[in-house]
């Protein structure tokens, strides 16, 4: 068995996208851990311009349909969608720090996760206004990227990472 240096490492090498999850809907104590860990995720100038949007059940199912495909979260009952003030210049690297923090959130509970982007075209398209009304996301928002988290119904094994991605001086 590989020995990782802490459980926090262990989280980052072990945590993988999973796109196969059970019918268990995350409980109120294991969605507030994947929340908080986006809500204290750091942001530039410590601008707080994110905003989290926790998709379940109804609402869930009401989104999936308007995108037409609901095989989009994998079986998963549970989805986070980060929104963000646009006219702010770090508005995106805040949400990437923010989706990745809850990615790993999940892992360190036990949880399965998939950055979702196949969202992205919809929720900035023709509906997006409707959809940031009814989330109660202000007009100067966008969508940037969602996550999917949920109960794997199975292992993943790692994807090999490219060589010669880490240089050293
Ligand atoms: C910005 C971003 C968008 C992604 N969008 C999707 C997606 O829409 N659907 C999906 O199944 N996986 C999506 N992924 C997951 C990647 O395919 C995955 O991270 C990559 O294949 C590496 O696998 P790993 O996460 O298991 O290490 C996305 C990942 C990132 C970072």
């Amino acid at each position: 068995m590989t020995k990782y240096t802490n459980p926090t490492m262990e989280a980052i090498l072990t945590r993988r996208s999973i796109r196969a999850y059970s019918d268990e809907a995350l409980t109120a104590e294991e969605l507030k851990d994947i929340l908080d860990s986006a809500e204290w995720a750091p942001t530039a100038r410590n601008e707080q311009e994110t905003m989290f949007i926790s998709l379940e059940g109804p609402a869930l199912d009401e989104l999936l349909a308007g995108f037409g495909n609901p095989g989009a979260v994998y079986g998963a009952k549970n989805l986070i969608l980060i929104y963000a003030r646009q006219s702010f210049p770090y508005f995106e690297i805040d949400s990437g720090i923010a989706v990745q923090s809850m990615a790993l959130a999940a892992k360190s509970i036990g949880l399965g996760s998939v950055i979702v982007g196949c969202i992205r075209e919809y929720l900035r398209g023709s509906e997006a206004d409707k959809w940031k009304k009814k989330f109660g996301v202000p007009e100067d928002y966008i969508f940037t990227i969602g996550i999917v988290i949920g109960h794997p119904l199975n292992d993943t094994p790692p994807k090999d990472r490219n060589p010669g991605r880490v240089v050293s001086f």
